[in-house]
Formats: C-alpha cells, structure tokens, sequence
C-alpha cells in the first residue's frame, strides 16, 4: 500500500532496460513490511544534476547509481565512504536528512560473493581484466584482502597502467600492466590463483563473446571468477567449467552490492536468499 509515510528509492543509469535491482528491492522491502516503493530514474546524462538536486527536494530516501553514472554523480554529492572516497566510484547514495552521501559497495559485494564461494583471495597472484569503474572497485578489496600481486589487462593499456599504480598506492599491493593480447598474459595466467573478469564482454546480447585468454592456460587450482551475472554463465564461466576449475559468477556479487545498499538504505539486515531467488527466478525466465 503506497501511503503519505512512503518513502522512495531507486536506481539512476541510463539505460535502465535490463536492470533487476527495482524487482530485487521491491520483494526485499516488501518482505519486511517496510514502507519504500523502489523505482527506476532513466536520466539523461545533462539532465544528472538535476536529477541529483532532485533527490534533494523531493526527500528521495537513496537510489543506486550505475551505468553511467558511477563517477560523473560524484561532484554532486556531500560526503563520501572511505571505499567511495578511494576507488573514486559511487554505487549507492543514502539521503541522510538533505545531506547525499555516496557508498561503492561493489567491490564488498564482489568481497561477500567470493566469501560465500569458499574463495580466499589472501596470499594470491591475481589477473584482473578490464580497468573501469568495476576493476577498480574489484582490485581495491582484492589488495585490501592482502593478495600477493594483480596484474591489470586491458584494452587500452594505459587504463591498466593507471589502475596498477592505483592499486599499489592505495592497498602497497604490487600490481603490473598489460595490454589485451600481449605475451605476457599467458604467463600471467598460468602463475596465478584468480583470474577475474570485470569487462562487459560476454554479456547478453553478446554471449558469445569472450575475454581474449585462452583456456588452454588455465591450470587446475585457478579460480575463475566474472562480475557479469546476465547470463550467469558467461562463456569465460563455462570454459573453465569444463576444465573441472571452480567458479565464482556475477549473481552472487550483484546480490550482495544490493543486500549491502538494502542495509545502508534501510537500517535492517537484507534478505538476502530472498534477494538470490527473486534475481536467479528472473534470469531463469
Ligand atoms: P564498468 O563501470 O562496468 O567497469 P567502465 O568504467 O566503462 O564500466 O569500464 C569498462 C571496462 O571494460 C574498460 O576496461 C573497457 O576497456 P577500455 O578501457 O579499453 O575501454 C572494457 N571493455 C568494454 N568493452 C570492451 C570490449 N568490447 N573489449 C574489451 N574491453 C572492453
């Protein structure tokens, strides 16, 4: 029953075609009896600041933030999380009386799946593919968590340069660049524990694509691990699969960065099996 005491939060992206998060929230919030309606803020990027001052003036209790909005929202906000502040990334604004804080609780979703999946990344070599907003959220936590080295591979290579030093100056975790298709990828791979896909390559619609490392490298203590949870099994997931190695997909971190915005949003523990079935029921249709 929506009433006078409904509170409202959402998601702000552009586009928001495919989005599960109002569905994920709304059955979450449902569940508990608490008294939000979750909705979907489609904003065109030069109407953002406006969009933000909105949230302001209306008393919007939070939105999540995606694509594309993740850093160009951060001018706009009043204070920052630690995770947020470094990773310079903001997945989650909570409205805390007129005052719009932002949160990243990406790379802890990502942290929480990996947890959930048995996966410790302490003590690993790591391959990190992709340098976007996702890699340095991913690689933040993965060097906090005390891995051993990360290696950043990227289309473009500067990316992966500017990611490598970002990691080691902010966790003193040793990190290395590297191009796409170079060399050194293979050997990268062969030598490490983790090997994580942050690109969106492989996502619907575009599932057969697939992140340009051959799984002929990949050995049997590799862990293979992609943010992309549509479709769940990604065809980087299904090779390593195939070759007996455990894998960790996206469903578990997307669940997680909402179960954590939940709790920020709300105050109260997530549902989070609840939050699981309503995204895995989804994907399945
Ligand atoms: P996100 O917030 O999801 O990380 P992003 O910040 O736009 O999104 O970053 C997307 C990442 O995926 C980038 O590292 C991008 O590579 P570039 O830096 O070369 O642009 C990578 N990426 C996106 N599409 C790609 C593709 N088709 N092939 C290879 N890399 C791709």
């Amino acid at each position: 029953m929506i009433n006078t005491e409904t509170r409202i939060l959402g998601i702000l992206g552009f586009p928001l075609g495919h989005s599960l998060s109002p569905l994920m929230h709304n059955r979450a919030l449902q569940s508990l009896g608490l008294n939000y309606v979750y909705v979907a803020f489609a904003v065109a990027r030069h109407f953002l600041a406006d969009a933000v001052k909105g949230l302001r003036g209306l008393g919007v209790a939070g939105v999540n933030v995606t694509v594309p909005f993740k850093e160009e929202i951060l001018p706009y906000l009043d204070e920052l999380s630690t995770e947020a502040q470094a990773c310079q990334a903001v997945n989650v604004v909570k409205n805390c009386q007129g005052r719009l804080v932002g949160y990243n609780t990406d790379g802890p979703g990502f942290m929480a799946a990996l947890t959930e999946a048995g996966v410790t990344p302490a003590g690993q070599r790591i391959v990190l593919l992709g340098a976007g907003g996702a890699a340095r959220a991913v690689a933040y936590q993965l060097g906090r968590a005390g891995s051993q080295h990360i290696t950043c591979v990227n289309r473009t290579r500067g990316k992966a340069e500017q990611l490598a030093e970002f990691i080691t100056g902010q966790t003193g975790v040793p990190a290395s660049a590297a191009g796409w298709d170079e060399e050194e990828v293979e050997k990268a791979v062969q030598a490490a524990g983790m090997l994580v896909n942050t690109t969106p390559v492989g996502m619907f619609p575009a599932t057969r694509e697939m992140p340009p490392v051959n799984p002929e490298w990949f050995h049997h203590e590799l862990v293979v691990c992609d943010v992309i949870y549509n479709p769940a099994q990604t065809r980087l997931l299904l090779a390593a699969r195939q070759r007996g190695l455990r894998t960790v997909d996206g469903v578990g971190m997307f669940v997680h960065q909402g179960a954590l915005a939940f709790e920020i949003f709300t105050g109260c523990p997530a549902p989070v099996k609840l939050m699981r079935e309503v995204v895995v029921g989804e994907l399945a249709r």
